[in-house]
């Protein structure tokens, strides 16, 4: 774990986003965990399809339905591209969206413009800044702070907690100490919530009590089953060294499929709900490895405010489907919400889906 390379964070960027449209990165298992539920059934709905509606509420704003486009990308020339394209859409559909990481925009200020393109093609919705864990461990100053929200007049700021990625990433920053305290000061300072999210091995019922009580207000589970963070980075260290001889080959392919399935990280975590009024109450995103309509149905089902999805909305855009496949998948929805008697986002979230026992790991 020795070796320090020196890459810039615009060419890393550049490197992830190629690595998850060409690479064999996806958790081989575990899996989402959604296939152990179905959804209840319910042969007597007493809804018209036709009044079903998909609008639901996050922080405090209206959303077209119950899903986040998902931070990805930004801070590399080409990478304006890809967000001007999914700031349009999110606007269109009126989802949230969140910008990649904006470190490399806090070192220069050369690639600005690839994050603040954001604002301009998506005027309305909520668009959240993005900052990983190893630079919260460092430390960010107040104008850094500013210069992340305001670059894309942002609604909230996304910090991602990626030990795993940060591990294998041949560069990576494994100093994790002072991210909880440092999180809690941001959080206090900040004049927009702060979401706490993993980036695919997600969280558990323990670890968002902690982030919750640092003061956070969403937590953004992104758990195991779709792209494994630990494989993107294990495919640029190859692509440098060859074989990977920093772990024990017994070892390394359980380590590239760590992580807590999404289903089961959303269930933790709706434990936590305040029970009690006058606590305060805080939202839940379910990701990691959503594919269609019917995940997001089962993560508001089991829990979940709403769903988020990157890896395979950015093969739809790549594939120049994604405006399709977000309208597919929201039929999807509305389909399960019809056969569950769920005339609201509310109510789907008040229809516990059966587990399928035969299926439990
Ligand atoms: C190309 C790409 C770049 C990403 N960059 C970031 C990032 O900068 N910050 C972050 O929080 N998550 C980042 N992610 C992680 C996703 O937001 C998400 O948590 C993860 O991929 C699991 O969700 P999925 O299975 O739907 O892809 C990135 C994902 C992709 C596909």
């Amino acid at each position: 774990m020795s070796t320090i390379i020196t890459n810039s964070t615009a060419e890393r960027k550049h490197s992830h986003v190629d690595i998850c449209l060409n690479g064999d990165v996806a958790f081989s298992t575990p899996t989402t965990g959604f296939e152990r539920y179905r959804l209840r059934h319910n042969a007597l709905p007493e809804v018209s399809f036709a009044d079903i509606t998909t609008e639901s509420r996050f922080l405090g704003r209206r959303i077209g339905a119950p899903l986040m486009i998902s931070s990805m990308t930004g801070g590399y020339s080409e990478a304006a591209e890809l967000n001007r394209q999914l700031a349009e859409t999110a606007e269109r559909f009126q989802l949230p969206l969140g910008v990649g990481s904006m470190r490399q925009a806090l070192e220069d200020d050369a690639y600005r413009d690839s994050f603040s393109v954001v604002r301009r093609h998506a005027p309305t919705i909520q668009i959240f800044a993005n900052i990983g864990a190893p630079e919260v461990a460092k430390g960010l100053s107040e104008k850094d702070l500013h210069i992340m929200l305001e670059m894309i007049r942002a609604d909230g700021l996304i910090i991602h907690l990626n030990a795993a990625q940060e591990l294998f990433q041949p560069e990576g920053g494994t100093d994790f100490r002072r991210v909880l305290d440092n999180i809690a000061d941001i959080a206090a300072k900040l004049p927009v919530p702060v979401i706490a999210k993993e980036v695919g091995c997600g969280i558990s019922g323990p670890v968002a009590r902690k982030l919750l009580d640092a003061g956070v207000q969403v937590i953004d589970v992104a758990g195991a089953g779709g792209i494994s963070w630990q494989k993107v980075e294990e495919a640029r260290y190859t692509r440098r060294f060859g074989t990977d001889t920093r772990f024990s080959q017994e070892g390394i392919e359980e380590l590239l499929n760590w992580g807590i399935p999404t289903a089961d990280c959303v269930l933790e975590v709706d434990a936590l709900r305040p029970k009690t009024a006058g606590t305060r109450p805080f939202s839940i995103i379910a990701s990691g490895g959503i594919q269609s309509g019917l995940d997001i149905a089962k993560s508001i089902a089991l829990g979940a405010d709403l769903a988020a999805s990157a890896g395979a909305l950015l093969r739809a855009l790549h594939h120049g489907t994604l405006e399709a496949t977000i309208t597919a998948w929201l039929q999807d929805l509305r389909a399960s919400m019809f056969l569950t008697g769920s005339a609201n986002v509310a109510e789907l979230q008040n229809n516990r889906p059966i587990g399928d026992t035969a299926k439990q790991p």
